[in-house]
């Protein structure tokens, strides 16, 4: 895969980072820069930055960074050719024929290609003969046939090698199947055999449209009840939510938080396209985050049994960091929502609308909730719910939400509510204070390098390597200055192996010609990026002159011309001599 350099330079141009991120971030001008809430982790103070004179972004919380195309990478879920071409479409250009055929992108389009005709498959394969058992399984489960047609679900047959060789017979090779995860190895090492069997089956489709993977769930007892694709270069279960396509037409700001596969089925054939569930997994960020791009407001509809219940106190956290509002479902006698809409016949969806309504927000939830845990008829049980329950008050912003709760509660309660206030601030300052040693103790990791396993020299050799970090940044700054700096120090004399390998790396596209940071997002892996524009951004506003450069290129040399530790110990008296009139003269 090879874009001329000429071509990104104009793609670049014609996308300018601050237009592309605008439509997913909401920016607000800070100085030269912009600034917002980050979209690649879950904030309530904004972190992330755009510095709009050299078009790259920099988050200071979560140290995502990059240039317009890092960004799309990430917020789009492509990789680096399709966030090229999905660039270029934006802004209109053509892209030079052949150019984008590297084989990871060309094995992604074969993927979905192949689901694609494997989910034909197992639909049709649902009303021939073979399939029978499988069309009445659903039909059982009351889910009709358009809703059966409007979700492409299927069924995956008894036999090991249909679907394989179906999908032979198309052209695909072996080796894409077991890509897909759509067929698997023989132990033997000869040839592969269906992934699903006997299974009806669920599309997972992006919201795209792309079908990036399968669900499928078997029609007995036997274990395990469902299967999923395992992760492919098209499919991440922690990072995907089921139904999402169809969730994001539903004209909703507000998403259905559903367990499972049946439950997000049910849901819709109620008249609710808002729905979506994980995949067999708790809730990660990376899927609140998902879910934070196509709404504001998510209703928990976890099953009302223990699991459900746990799992509810455990997403509504990662909800409410993502920016989400959240409420929480209850649904009436331990039914999950497939259960409960199907136990009211015609006025299911009349019902479950009913639950909607009556669902409270996540602070309601918490606060009964922990009612349970005490016991409220004595004083001692009722100080103690208090106390709790202050806890979970004061965790919430807004001064009016709170004096919402903290009211209900003192009347209830007929506690002063001045007393109850002050327990608030008492914990608010705690809590401050809390955030505080945090903050400090992250700052120290971060200046003294040992909190970081990725550049690990860093802490070892703390003055070179920001001297060496200092250098490279002057060098991508001021590419003029290439040759100078090149003859001064050599990529020898660098101490910090990763500040080594960017100094090889910037000398040799400016020696070529080449601005220095047009294809670092293709030729650096993501981490090495952001480390990247995190030294960019770092001496963004710090003045380099040929002054400081002269300073960084004395330090390289002294700490380069220093023996490692240990070889002191070593050294002959001679060696010794000769190595501290050396220090002695370089301090001159
Ligand atoms: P039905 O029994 O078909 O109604 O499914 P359910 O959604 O009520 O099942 P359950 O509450 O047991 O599970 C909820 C979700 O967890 C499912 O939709 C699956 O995504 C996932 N799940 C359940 N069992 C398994 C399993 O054995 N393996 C995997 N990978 N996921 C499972
Ligand atoms: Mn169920």
């Amino acid at each position: 895969m090879k874009f001329t350099e000429s071509f990104l330079q104009e793609l670049k141009m014609r996308n300018e980072l601050a237009d592309v991120a605008a439509s997913y971030v909401s920016l607000k001008r800070r100085g030269r820069n912009l600034i917002g809430l980050c979209p690649f982790h879950g904030e309530k103070t904004p972190s992330f930055n755009i510095y709009t004179e050299d078009n790259h972004f920099y988050c200071f919380g979560c140290g995502a960074g990059g240039d317009v195309i890092s960004f799309i990478m990430r917020i789009e879920n492509l990789d680096y050719v399709e966030a090229v071409k999905y660039l270029a479409q934006r802004a209109g250009m053509d892209l030079p024929e052949n150019s984008y055929d590297d084989s990871m992108s060309r094995l992604r389009k074969r993927i979905f290609e192949a689901n694609r005709e494997a989910a034909h498959f197992y639909y049709k394969s649902l009303y021939l003969p073979v399939g029978r058992e499988g069309l009445d399984y659903f039909h059982c489960r009351m889910l009709s046939d358009r809703t059966i047609r409007h979700f492409g679900l299927g069924f995956a047959d008894d036999d090991w090698t249909s679907l394989t060789a179906h999908l032979k017979s198309l052209g695909f090779s072996e080796n894409e199947l077991v890509a897909a995860n759509l067929a698997v190895q023989r132990r033997s090492g000869n040839g592969v055999y269906d992934r699903f069997t006997n299974r009806v089956m669920f599309p997972i489709i992006d919201p795209r449209g792309n079908v990036i993977a399968f669900g499928g769930r078997i029609m007995t007892d036997q274990k395990p009840k469902y299967l999923n694709t395992a992760d492919t270069p098209v499919f991440k279960k922690s990072e995907n939510l089921f139904s999402l396509n169809n969730a994001k037409n539903s004209g909703s700001r507000t998403l259905l938080l559903c367990e499972g596969y049946m439950d997000v089925i049910a849901v819709n054939q109620a008249g609710f396209s808002n729905a979506v569930a994980t995949l067999g997994t708790s809730l990660t960020t990376e899927q609140a985050m998902l879910m934070k791009r196509y709404a504001d407001e998510v209703i928990i509809c976890y099953d009302a049994d223990e699991a459900g219940q746990k799992a509810t106190s455990r997403a509504i956290p990662i909800l409410r960091d993502a920016g989400l509002v959240i409420r929480v479902l209850t649904i009436p006698n331990g039914k999950d929502p497939d259960e409960f809409i199907r136990s009211k016949g015609a006025d299911g969806p009349a019902a479950f609308a009913a639950v909607i309504e009556r669902s409270g927000n996540d602070i309601d939830y918490r606060l009964q909730k922990l009612r349970g845990e005490f016991n409220l008829e004595t004083s001692d049980g009722k100080v103690a719910y208090l106390e709790a329950a202050s806890k979970i008050i004061a965790s919430v912003v807004s001064p009016i939400e709170r004096d919402v709760y903290a009211s209900k509660l003192c009347k209830e309660f007929e506690i002063d509510k001045t007393a109850f206030n002050a327990q608030l601030q008492k914990l608010d300052k705690s809590r401050s204070r809390e955030e505080n040693r945090r903050q400090q103790q992250k700052i120290r990791a971060e200046l003294s390098g040992t909190a970081d396993r990725f550049d690990a020299d860093r802490a070892k050799e703390r003055r070179s390597s920001s001297a060496e970090e200092a250098l490279v940044v002057y060098l991508v700054n001021n590419p003029d200055s290439c040759d100078y700096i090149s003859s001064e120090i050599s990529p020898g004399q660098f101490k910090n192996s990763l500040m080594r390998r960017y100094y090889e790396y910037f000398l040799e596209r400016i020696k070529s010609g080449k601005d220095p940071l047009n294809n670092t997002t293709a030729d650096f892996s993501r981490e090495e990026n952001n480390r990247v524009y995190k030294m960019l951004t770092k001496y963004a506003g710090v003045a380099q002159t040929k002054q400081t450069l002269g300073e960084y290129i004395k330090v390289i040399r002294e700490e380069s011309a220093k023996p490692k530790r240990g070889d002191v110990e070593k050294m002959s008296g001679d060696e010794l001599n000769a190595y501290l009139e050396k220090i002695r003269n370089s301090k001159k």
